[in-house]
């Protein structure tokens, strides 16, 4: 609140007074400062749409800047006054900016996030004596960070999710030579690279730093474990090697640390009884190698542990009786090994249980029953046996949404008329464990709530019952590399959650592993609505209502034996963005109208029987050969030119193609090539074009 000019005597005051009010002849007198709008209206000119509610050289009105909208002045009622706050946060604010902003001698706090700002920020920007807050963040600003940076009042400075880029270990000293007041500092989200070699020590006051996805590299200096006051230490999507520190012991006040996806390696030091507060621990995707050290496997104030993806080893330890807060527990893709113990099933709290990729053995101890508050489960990739006990267990954990069993429990049979309850189920993956039997029928007497169905690369086999289309809310449904045989019931064409996408709440688990680098993604981005039913023995038509699935992202029917049209309705499936229908025996053509399917980005209708003009239209041309290719009727784009030869090969086909008794069609064929010098004018004039009309009925047009 002090203001810049400290003590003005009092005959400046009056003349300063009379001066404002001459000039701007302002109802109250109380205006802002001449040189800040001159600043603003600088800062202005540089976006490239005007911001609303900012006057900029018009009107009396609107010269008084401490009214524009994000602009707030000081309490002055002596002279003019000055702007202290610049708040414009998510407004659409494009251009650069420049300069000017800088002359805003009394600024305290500008916020610029989430705008599409770009080019580079002005070095004196780093270089203001009052700014406490700076937050740039999500713009397309690039360029160095400044050397030195001198913003002695700053107390948050967020760059992150920009375009900044260069070494910043010099810049960080500087700052925190001149800064004792920082208290967050977030550059995730850029191109930073090179160490952080830098003096942090006298940033004493800094209770958040995120420098994650950088690119940096080098270990951690000794001054950041001098950082009493350091709550939260985000590190994560870097390079950073060497051993984690001792050191951090130090931290006494530490409550996340996550280094996930770097290369740090080593044992993980055995410091943590010391930090009592530490909530979140977060070590994966690194060379850590190793046991769980004891401190860590007691720490009763940790909730969320994530070692997963490293090369720890010996048996989990995990001390339920002390680790009293633990609710999720990541120890995929280590080296563990042995009975899944006891003694783990007591941490009654644990919502996410993550065991996947180790090396279990044996069965599922029963004791699984009482983890009554677990929602996510993955035994995938263990060597764990006997699915039918696993499964009889698991259903008694009543809130379980989320179970993924693949790569587990090879060659077993899958219980098709057990009847097991899994009330809470959104989520279930049991793939590549080559299990055998057919579809079993517990899921749809139980799981009614199933959203995501993975039962891919099995050994099922028997017909794709009915019941499947039941499911309210599937819209994820993978059965690829099995060997079901017969039609695909019509009433698949039914399923709801295709039709209108359920409101997908799976909160976390969903396929894991694949989320793990999409975390800030959508879930339907991780995990999109699908129908694979590749690697089959299916035959009979694509039904034409498979159209009616208008939400649906992903369909793959190939390698199996899928005869008739390709239905035109498909293309209703305005969602669509991978169709392979490769290796069947479709015939007849492209239907003309997918070149409306703009999102289909990936085509495929290779080894078929089709023929006749490949659309042009729409995102055809980008197709490769390979999409068309093993068709030998199919002409136009970069194939064949569509000539006579293919003309006629259409109708021949066409008239093959309705069914007609073989005598008729071997007949036909034969007038038709005999006849072909006789016919030409007439051929070449009249194309006869083949058209097919909800799948079965085909009609020909003479144009
Ligand atoms: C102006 O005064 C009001 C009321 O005293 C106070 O709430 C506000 O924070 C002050 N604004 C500034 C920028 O000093
Ligand atoms: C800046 O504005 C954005 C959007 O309103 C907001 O999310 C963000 O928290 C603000 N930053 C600060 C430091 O207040
Ligand atoms: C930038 O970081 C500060 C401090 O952590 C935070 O208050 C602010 O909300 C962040 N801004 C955005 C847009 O997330
Ligand atoms: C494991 O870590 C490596 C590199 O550290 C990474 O490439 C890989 O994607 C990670 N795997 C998983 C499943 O996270
Ligand atoms: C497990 O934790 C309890 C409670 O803190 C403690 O008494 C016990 O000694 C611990 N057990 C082991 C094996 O560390
Ligand atoms: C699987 O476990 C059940 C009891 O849980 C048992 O009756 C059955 O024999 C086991 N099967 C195999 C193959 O070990
Ligand atoms: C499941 O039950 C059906 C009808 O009750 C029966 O036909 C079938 O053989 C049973 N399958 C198995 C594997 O027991
Ligand atoms: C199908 O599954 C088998 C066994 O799990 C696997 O070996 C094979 O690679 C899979 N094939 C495809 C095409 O996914
Ligand atoms: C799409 O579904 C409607 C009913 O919802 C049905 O009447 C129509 O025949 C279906 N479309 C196709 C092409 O089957
Ligand atoms: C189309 O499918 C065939 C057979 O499955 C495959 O060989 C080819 O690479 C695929 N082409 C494209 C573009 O996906």
């Amino acid at each position: 609140m002090d203001l810049s000019d400290s003590s003005p005597c009092f005959v400046s005051l009056l003349l300063l007074f009379l001066c404002l009010v001459h000039a701007r002849s302002s109802a109250n007198g109380e205006t802002c400062h001449e040189s800040d709008l001159e600043a603003l209206e600088g800062f202005s000119s540089c976006l490239k749409t005007p911001i609303d509610g900012w006057g900029g050289g018009g009107g009396s009105q609107t010269s008084d800047c401490c009214s524009w909208t994000g602009v707030t002045c000081d309490n002055s009622t002596s002279g003019s006054r000055r702007v202290v706050a610049l708040d414009l946060g998510g407004r659409n604010l494009g251009g650069e900016i420049c300069d000017a902003v800088t002359a805003l001698e009394s600024l305290r706090f500008l916020n610029l996030s989430l705008n599409s700002l770009s080019t580079r920020a002005p070095w004196k920007l780093f270089q203001m004596h009052n700014l406490e807050v700076l937050d740039l963040g999500y713009n397309f600003i690039g360029g160095h960070l400044p050397c030195p940076i001198n913003l002695p009042s700053i107390r948050s400075l967020n760059i992150s999710f920009n375009n900044f880029f260069g070494p910043i270990a010099m810049s960080l000293t500087t700052l925190c030579s001149n800064s004792f007041n920082l208290r967050a500092l977030n550059l995730a989200k850029n191109y930073f690279y090179g160490d952080i070699r830098a003096d942090f020590g006298k940033c004493t006051s800094l209770e958040q730093l995120s420098l994650r996805q950088n690119l940096l590299s080098g270990d951690l200096p000794g001054s950041l474990f001098q950082l009493l006051n350091l709550g939260e230490l985000q590190l994560q999507m870097n390079s950073f090697s060497g051993e984690l520190s001792e050191e951090i012991s130090k931290l006494l006040n530490i409550e996340i640390i996550d280094v996930s996806y770097n290369s740090f390696s080593g044992e993980i030091p055995d410091i943590f009884e010391g930090l009592s507060r530490l909530k979140h621990f977060s070590l994966g995707s690194n060379a850590f190698s190793g046991l769980l050290p004891a401190s860590l496997v007691n720490s009763p104030s940790i909730s969320l542990l994530d070692v997963s993806n490293n090369t720890l080893y010996g048996p989990i330890d995990i001390n339920c009786s002390a680790m009293l807060s633990l609710r999720y527990l990541d120890l995929s893709f280590n080296n563990f090994q042995g009975l899944i113990p006891e003694s783990l099933l007591t941490c009654r709290e644990l919502i996410i249980l993550d065991l996947g990729y180790n090396d279990f053995t044996s069965e599922l101890p029963s004791s699984f029953k009482s983890l009554q508050s677990l929602r996510g489960l993955s035994l995938s990739g263990t060597s764990l046996t006997n699915l039918s006990s696993a499964l009889q267990t698991l259903q008694h954990c009543k809130n379980l949404e989320s179970l993924f069993l693949s790569m587990s429990f090879r060659d077993e049979e899958i219980l098709v008329n057990a009847s097991f309850q899994f009330y809470s189920l959104k989520g279930f993956a049991a793939s590549n464990s080559r299990l055998k039997g057919s579809l079993p029928s517990w899921l749809s007497c139980s799981c009614q709530n199933l959203q995501v169905l993975d039962l891919s690369g099995n050994r099922l086999s028997g017909r794709i019952p009915d019941w499947i289309s039941e499911f309210p809310s599937l819209y994820y449904l993978d059965l690829s590399n099995n060997s079901f045989t017969g039609e695909v019931p019509e009433r698949l064409t039914e399923l709801r959650g295709l039709r209108d996408l359920p409101s997908v709440s799976t909160p976390f688990f969903v396929m894991r592993q694949r989320a793990k680098s999409l975390r800030m993604k959508a879930l339907r981005e991780i995990v999109p609505p699908t129908l694979d039913l590749s690697n089959n023995w299916l035959r009979g038509p694509i039904w034409p209502a498979f159209g009616n699935l208008t939400e649906l992202k992903v369909l793959r029917l190939k390698n199996n034996k899928f005869s008739g049209y390709i239905p035109e309705s498909l293309s209703g499936l305005r969602n669509l963005d991978t169709l392979d229908l490769s290796c069947n025996s479709l015939s007849g053509r492209v239907p003309e109208s997918f070149d409306r399917l703009g999102f289909m980005l990936s085509f495929n209708v290779s080894h078929n029987k089709l023929y006749g003009k490949i659309p042009e239209e729409g995102l055809f041309p980008i197709y490769p050969y390979s999409s068309f290719e093993g068709n030998n009727g199919l002409c136009g784009l970069y194939l064949e030119p569509c000539g006579l030869t293919s003309t006629l090969q259409e109708l021949f086909q066409g008239m093959k193609n309705l069914r007609l008794p073989f005598e008729v069609s071997a007949v036909s064929g034969f007038l038709i090539t005999t006849g072909i010098c006789f016919l030409f004018g007439w051929m070449f004039k009249k194309a006869v074009q083949m058209r097919t009309v909800a799948g079965r009925r085909t009609h020909i047009r003479q144009e």
